[in-house]
């Protein structure tokens, strides 16, 4: 049966990061994958981190099963960070969250659940958006359809043409939102945008799905939520997948999680059942050491100051490496004007670099970028910055 199967091409991120491990070249850069770097090239574990792992090591007990939506003080500890701890949808309980293995897998969960409980609902994704947005949804059974955001002109938000296409979406029809740090552009709504997405989001029925993987990483935690909360409206429903990878550097942890906000406690509680059918066919229920570091850190002032300090550091050394290779690719002699990736947030900016261009960095150089033209900024350093430069100015001169 299997000699007829023709092989699947490979992902177009993670494969990226196969074809780096195989490249015998010293000077390789993986700027793929969205997964911090320090300076020293090194993706760590926080401090923070590594002492509730301690404190966990020495005082647990068992390792049996989670209930199948995860840790109940997981789930208060990841709604009182994205909403604030005295939000009216947490004190009314119309919030509940189902722990997830990862973005993705709250993602997919998210997906299978609006394919259980909303058959024949569109699924809206941005122009461009993360490549396996459509793999999750697709996999659900679920139709994606697309909306305007990046506006290759001006390096920005395509607003007027996004709000075009948003004041046509049938209502019951899901819209997906980065909530900060777009993937892939590094573009984000401002809080006026926000405001008026959700007033056409309310107008018209829209269900809004956040996919917040990067809170921490523009601005800061609480200000990274801006969009949450806008959405957060009384009566709203909204969906949130986030994600502990990039936060917590907790990435092979598989740490997330799903919540949803209905108009009612009671409705939340009947969608919430749903949600635990899909998780029990699906893993049954989620592992719990990451989750566990998590609630460790969030619910415990010294822990969770060092952890603020060590996101902060962390966001402060992009930025800092977003000026760098603005001004390093302006000593090669470059051109184009790339000022605008100081200007971007989070992990990745949109270099406006060609598929031509991404072909010939990975096969002068071993430079590996999204064939996007996604860069994954946290992977630079002092140290490959020039190399870097180097080789882009080369093949944009040529
Ligand atoms: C990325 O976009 O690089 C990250 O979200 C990692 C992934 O799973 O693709």
């Amino acid at each position: 049966m299997f000699e007829k199967i023709v092989p699947a091409p490979p992902d177009a991120i993670l494969g990226l990061t196969e074809a780096y491990k195989a490249d015998p070249n010293p000077n390789k850069i993986n700027l793929g994958v969205g997964v911090y770097k320090d300076a020293n090239g090194h993706t760590p574990i926080l401090q923070a981190v590594k002492r509730a792992e301690e404190r966990i090591l020495a005082q647990e007990t068992s390792k049996t099963y989670l209930g199948i939506d995860g840790s109940p003080a997981y789930a208060a500890a990841t709604r009182a960070l994205l909403f604030g701890p005295e939000h009216e949808v947490i004190a009314s309980g119309r919030a509940v969250t189902a722990q997830a293995p990862g973005g993705t897998g709250a993602l997919r969960v998210a997906a299978d659940f609006l394919a259980r409980t909303q058959p024949g609902t569109t699924v809206w994704l941005s122009t461009p958006t993360w490549p396996n947005h459509p793999n999750i949804f697709r996999a659900a059974g679920l139709e994606v359809a697309s909306y305007p955001y990046f506006d290759s002109r001006t390096n920005d938000v395509a607003f007027e043409a996004m709000l075009e296409t948003l004041r046509t979406i049938p209502a019951g029809d899901v819209l997906v939102l980065h909530a900060c740090c777009h993937n892939p552009t590094g573009v984000d709504l401002s809080s006026a945008q926000w405001a008026q997405v959700a007033e056409v989001v309310a107008e018209r029925g829209i269900l809004p799905l956040l996919d917040f993987a990067y809170q921490g990483f523009a601005q800061g935690l609480t200000e990274d939520a801006a969009g949450v909360l806008a959405l957060t409206r009384p009566g709203q429903e909204l969906l949130i997948a986030n994600s502990y990878s990039k936060n917590f550097g907790l990435y092979s942890e598989r740490v997330g999680a799903l919540t949803l906000v209905a108009a009612t406690p009671d409705a939340a509680q009947a969608a919430l059942s749903h949600v635990k059918q899909v998780i029990r066919a699906n893993y049954s229920n989620p592992p719990a050491h990451g989750a566990a570091i998590v609630t460790t850190v969030l619910n415990d002032a010294e822990l969770r100051r060092l952890w603020e300090a060590e996101v902060a550091a962390m966001r402060e050394r992009i930025n800092t490496m977003r000026h760098l290779f603005v001004e390093t690719l302006n000593e090669k002699g470059v051109q184009t004007d790339f000022s605008f990736i100081a200007r971007q947030r989070g992990m990745f900016s949109f270099s406006g670099l060609t598929p031509e261009q991404v072909k010939a960095l990975r096969e002068r150089y071993s430079i590996y970028i999204v064939g996007s033209g996604r860069i994954n900024v946290a992977g630079m350093t002092e140290a490959n910055m020039d190399y870097l430069c180097s080789a882009i100015a080369d093949v944009l001169a040529t």
